[in-house]
């Protein structure tokens, strides 16, 4: 399985890459007509087979299955799911001539979403796949990404978890495919496509290692259990919560994603005064307390920021400390990681500021923590809008100690 790695990766991989890349391409381009054709094999490198609108329905698309489905509908529209299109960044990157045309497969999983069949790769090379246009291309239905019908319409029906009889359109029961394997179809991967187009999204591979997985899975953990009517009207059953809660970074301002928070964060006592000379010194603890896979995972370029300062009365910066947790690449002349030190299911790291005040009055400890999706450099180079959300505040506290 490969995954989501590569498509990260290789964002970054192209900043360094791009020119040569693009020469590459070029020579590429050539000798297009004279390659022989090998057939696609991995399943991210294919799409799910084109499906018909179940009977009793009208379309595939979310609203479809939302004017009945209310709560779902409104759930995942807030989920990153939703997002998976027409996120800024992702379209930033696919418009990049080094993202293979395979980057969709994960984004935009059903036939009926893509405006080229892909029939197979020239020589077997991931840049010269051959096309030839999607006669049933709905670009309405590619606007919703991971939408209801990429988890839920195989073989033209609904497929659901008990195969209930209420329904007005066919259902085939498949609890197996509902399980933590479709997720991981998409949420894991580790392959190297090019020397500078590596992959490495392991949250598939993270959990199977966790203790907690023999109690808890993809599912149990972001789609929690509830008692509910699935359509107004009918009796209450087992349903699932549907909004995919996770780093809860938005896609855009006025995208308001459910956070599920991974990390336990204690700062131990902090004296309220101190004799000026004597050393202040903070202990920030960070524990992965809730996640079944480390955080953080999957796309290589999220990190945690941590950030402790102490600033004077006159309110200038007198010493600060600045920690991440997150990994590091090298993308040229291969792709390698250089360092990782997310952390593990049930770790605990501790930060340390130690400074020591040298006058009286009143100073301000000023601690943060946020997650992020990358950093400032890359939304740079990506020609991200200044409104695209780089990162969300899960922690902060501001503490006066007084220097006497
Ligand atoms: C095997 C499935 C898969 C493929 C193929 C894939 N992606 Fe992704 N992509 C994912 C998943 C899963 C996530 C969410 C991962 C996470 O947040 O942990 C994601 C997230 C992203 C994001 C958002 C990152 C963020 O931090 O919000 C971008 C941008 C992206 N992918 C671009 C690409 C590009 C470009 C390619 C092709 C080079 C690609 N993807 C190929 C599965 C895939
Ligand atoms: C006209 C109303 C209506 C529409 C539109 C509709 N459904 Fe349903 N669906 C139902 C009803 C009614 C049930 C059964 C309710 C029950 O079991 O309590 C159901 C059941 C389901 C189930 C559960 C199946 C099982 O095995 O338990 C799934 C999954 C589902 N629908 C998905 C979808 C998806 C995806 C769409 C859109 C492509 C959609 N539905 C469109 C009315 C609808
Ligand atoms: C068809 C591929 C696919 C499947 C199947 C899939 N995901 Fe995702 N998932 C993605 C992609 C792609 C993203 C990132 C979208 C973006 O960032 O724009 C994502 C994002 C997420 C996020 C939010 C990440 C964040 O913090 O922004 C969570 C949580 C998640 N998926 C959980 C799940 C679970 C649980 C399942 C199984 C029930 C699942 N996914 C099935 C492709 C998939
Ligand atoms: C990323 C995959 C994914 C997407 C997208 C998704 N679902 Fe589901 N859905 C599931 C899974 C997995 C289950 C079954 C959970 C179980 O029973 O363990 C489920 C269950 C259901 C059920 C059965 C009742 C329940 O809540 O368990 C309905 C109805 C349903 N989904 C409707 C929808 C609708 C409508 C949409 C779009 C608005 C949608 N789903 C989008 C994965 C998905
Ligand atoms: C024990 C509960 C648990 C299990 C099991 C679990 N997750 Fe998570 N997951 C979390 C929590 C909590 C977070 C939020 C981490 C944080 O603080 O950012 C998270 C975050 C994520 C994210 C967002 C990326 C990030 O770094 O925040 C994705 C994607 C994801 N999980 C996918 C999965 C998939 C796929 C599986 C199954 C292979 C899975 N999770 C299993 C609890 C769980």
């Amino acid at each position: 399985m490969f995954g989501t790695n590569q498509h990260r990766s290789s964002f970054i991989s192209r900043i360094a890459l791009f020119s040569l890349v693009s020469i590459v391409l070029v020579l590429a381009n050539c000798s297009e007509n004279n390659g022989v054709l090998e057939p696609l094999q991995d399943n991210w490198e294919k799409a799910v087979p084109f499906q018909q609108v179940p009977q009793g329905l009208s379309s595939l698309s979310a609203e479809t299955c939302g004017a009945c489905h209310q709560d779902h509908y409104n759930e995942w529209k807030r989920s990153t799911h939703a997002h998976a299109w027409t996120d800024q960044q992702f379209q930033a990157e696919i418009h990049k001539k080094s993202s293979p045309y395979l980057c969709i497969n994960c984004h935009i999983p059903l036939e009926n979403q893509q405006e080229y069949l892909i029939e197979g790769l020239l020589d077997g090379d991931i840049y010269k796949p051959k096309k030839k246009k999607n006669p049933h291309w709905d670009k309405q239905l590619q606007q919703e990404g991971i939408t209801c019908a990429a988890c839920h319409v195989r073989d033209n029906k609904i497929v659901g978890p008990t195969g209930t009889t209420k329904a007005p359109h066919p259902v085939k029961k498949d609890p197996e495919f509902l399980s933590e394997g479709l997720c991981i179809s998409c949420h894991n991967a580790n392959a190297t496509l090019t020397p500078t187009l590596a992959c490495t999204f392991e949250t598939g591979d993270e959990w199977k290692k966790s203790k907690i997985s023999s109690e808890k899975n993809c599912i149990s953990c972001h789609m929690t259990d509830t008692t509910r009517s699935i359509v107004p009207g009918y009796e209450p059953r087992l349903s699932h919560v549907h909004s995919f809660p996770g780093s809860g970074i938005p896609k855009s301002p006025d995208h308001h994603p459910d956070m599920f928070n991974g990390l336990d964060i204690k700062l131990a006592a902090v004296p309220q005064t101190l004799e000026k000379g004597k050393v202040l010194r903070t202990k920030l603890t960070l524990t992965n307390a809730n996640a079944g896979h480390r955080v953080p995972t999957g796309d290589p370029e999220r990190f945690i920021e941590i950030i402790q300062e102490l600033r004077d009365p006159q309110g200038r910066i007198l010493a600060s400390q600045r920690d991440t947790i997150g990994e590091k690449w090298q993308w040229y002349p291969t792709a390698k990681k250089l360092a990782d030190n997310n952390l593990n299911p049930g770790e605990s790291r501790s930060y340390v500021l130690r400074t020591a005040p040298k006058r009286t009055g009143t100073y301000e400890l000023v601690i943060r923590v946020d997650k992020h999706r990358l950093n400032k450099k890359s939304a740079h180079y990506n020609k991200l809008g200044e409104d695209y959300p780089l990162s969300v505040l899960i922690y902060q506290e501001v503490i006066a100690i007084r220097v006497e």
